[in-house]
C-alpha cells in the first residue's frame, strides 16, 4: 500500500526542502520513494542538485523525483471543457481572453497534478510518495476544488445530459449558443469519475496526511492556523507540524537577542495551539538546504530517530457517533471563532461555513433526512446534532 505525505504551508518557509528531505531519508531507511511536485514553480531539482524530469526521474536507489508538467495535466483533463466554457462565457458577452481565464477554477492544475499522484499510488510501485505543495492558498484551493466541482457536476451535468439529447437538434436551429458536445459531457464524467477516488485517498488517515511548515513568526504562524483549520473544515487529517529556521544556540549574538526572544514565544504559543498534534522543531542551517547529503541531516536532525515516511497522527478530523437518540458529528475545527461558524442543512448536505470557506459534507444515509438539532462549538469541535427523521413526524 502506497502511503502519501503532503507538505504545505505559507510561501517559504522550507515545503520543498522538507519534502525533499523527508523523501531522501525515507529512501535510506529502504522504502521505494518517489517525490512530486505539484507546484508549478518547480524547484525540487533546486533542492536535490539533480535533474528532474516530467516522469519519475532516479536520483538514488529507492529514490525517484518528479516534476509534474502542470498545464499538460490541465489541458488533457480540462482542455476540452476549458474550450466550450470559453466559448459558451463569449456567447454571453465575456471578453475572450478573460472568458478563457475564467474557464479554469483557482487551484485546478494542482489539482490535476494529483490526479496523476493518484495513478502512481494506485500502480502501488512505491511505499511512500511525499508532495511538495504550492503555498497555503493554492493548497487550500486545489483540496477544495473537487468538492466545488462535485457540487456543480451533480446540479448541471446529469441535468444537460438528459435534457441535451431532446434539446440540441431544436436548439441548434433557434440560437447559435454553443452546447456542450458528447465528447464536452464525456470528458466531465471521466474528471468526476477520477476525483471521486481521489478525495477519499487523500482523506484516509491510514494513507495519507498533510504536514503543516511554518516559520516561529506571527504572521505565519497566523496563517498555518487558517491551513489547519480549512483542511480539517475539508476533512483532510494532519498529522504534524514543522516549525523550520528555529535559531540553534550558536547563533546567539547581541543581534539576534531579539529574534531569540521573538522565536521562543512564538514557539512555545504554536506548541500549545497545535496540541495534540506531534511538533517538530528544525533550526536555521548556515547553509542552503541542497544536495541529498544535506537533506538527509537535516531529515535525521528534525525527525531523530522516527522514521519521516510514517503517518504520525491518525485522528479523523470528521467524526459521527450516536448519542441518545439521534447522532452527532464531531468536526474539528482549530482556530476557527464561534461567530465566524454557520452550519444549515441543504438536501442532503450539510454546509459548513468558516469566513469564505464552504464545505459541503454529504450527509452518510444514517443523517441525511434527519432534523438538525442545533450546533454548538466547543474544546475547538463544532457538534452538530442530528434527531428524528423528518418524515416521521416525530
Ligand atoms: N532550515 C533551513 N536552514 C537553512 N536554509 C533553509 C532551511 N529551510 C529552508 N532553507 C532554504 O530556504 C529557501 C526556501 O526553502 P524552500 O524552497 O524549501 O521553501 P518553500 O516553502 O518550498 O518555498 P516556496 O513557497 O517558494 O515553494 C531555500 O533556499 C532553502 O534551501
Ligand atoms: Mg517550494
Amino acid at each position: 500500500m502506497t502511503c502519501i505525505i503532503l507538505y504545505s504551508g505559507k510561501g517559504g518557509v522550507g515545503k520543498t526542502s522538507l519534502s525533499a528531505a523527508t523523501a531522501v531519508r525515507s529512501a535510506a531507511l529502504g522504502r521505494r520513494t518517489l517525490v512530486v511536485s505539484t507546484d508549478s514553480a518547480h524547484s525540487l531539482a533546486d533542492a536535490l542538485a539533480a535533474p528532474v524530469g516530467g516522469e519519475p526521474t532516479r536520483i538514488l536507489p529507492n529514490l525517484d523525483a518528479l516534476e509534474i508538467d502542470v498545464n499538460r495535466e490541465l489541458a488533457s483533463h480540462w482542455g476540452i471543457i476549458q474550450e466550450w466554457l470559453t466559448r459558451f462565457m463569449s456567447f454571453q458577452g465575456v471578453d475572450e481572453a478573460v472568458a478563457e481565464e475564467m474557464a479554469i477554477l483557482p487551484g485546478m492544475e494542482e489539482l490535476f497534478s494529483l490526479l496523476k499522484v493518484r495513478a502512481f499510488a494506485e500502480k502501488n510501485a512505491y511505499d511512500l510518495i511525499v508532495i511538495d505543495c504550492a503555498p497555503t492558498g493554492e493548497t487550500v484551493r486545489m483540496l477544495g476544488v473537487p468538492e466545488i466541482l462535485g457540487f456543480y457536476f451533480k446540479r448541471i451535468f446529469p441535468f444537460q445530459k438528459t435534457v441535451l439529447k431532446g434539446v440540441r437538434p431544436v436548439a441548434k436551429r433557434m440560437t447559435d449558443m454553443p452546447l456542450p458536445s458528447d465528447d464536452v459531457l464525456g470528458a466531465v464524467q471521466a474528471i468526476y469519475k477520477e476525483l471521486e477516488g481521489l478525495t477519499p485517498l487523500l482523506q484516509d488517515p491510514k494513507r495519507s496526511s498533510i504536514r503543516i511548515v511554518l516559520n516561529p513568526e506571527r504572521m505565519v504562524i497566523n496563517e498555518s492556523q487558517r491551513l489547519y483549520t480549512y483542511l480539517n473544515l475539508f476533512g483532510f487529517p494532519v498529522d504534524a507540524v514543522v516549525a523550520n529556521r528555529v535559531l540553534p544556540p550558536e547563533a546567539r549574538s547581541k543581534y539576534f537577542d531579539n529574534w531569540f526572544a521573538l522565536q521562543a514565544t512564538h514557539l512555545a504559543e504554536a506548541r500549545r495551539d497545535f496540541e495534540p498534534l506531534p511538533f517538530f522543531e528544525a533550526r536555521l542551517f548556515d547553509r542552503e538546504m541542497v544536495g541529498v547529503e544535506l537533506l538527509d541531516e537535516f531529515a535525521r536532525e528534525v525527525f531523530k530517530d522516527q522514521d519521516p515516511g510514517a503517518v504520525f497522527f491518525h485522528e479523523r478530523p470528521v467524526e459521527i457517533k450516536r448519542e441518545g437518540g439521534g447522532y452527532a458529528m464531531y468536526m474539528r475545527l482549530p482556530f476557527a471563532e464561534k461567530d465566524r461558524i454557520q452550519v444549515w442543512t441543504h438536501g442532503d448536505e450539510l454546509v459548513v461555513s468558516v469566513d469564505n470557506q464552504r464545505r459541503h459534507v454529504l450527509l452518510p444515509r444514517s443523517l441525511a433526512g434527519r432534523r438538525l438539532m442545533g450546533a454548538a462549538f466547543a474544546e475547538k469541535r463544532l457538534r452538530v446534532g442530528f434527531g428524528g427523521r423528518e418524515h416521521d413526524g416525530r
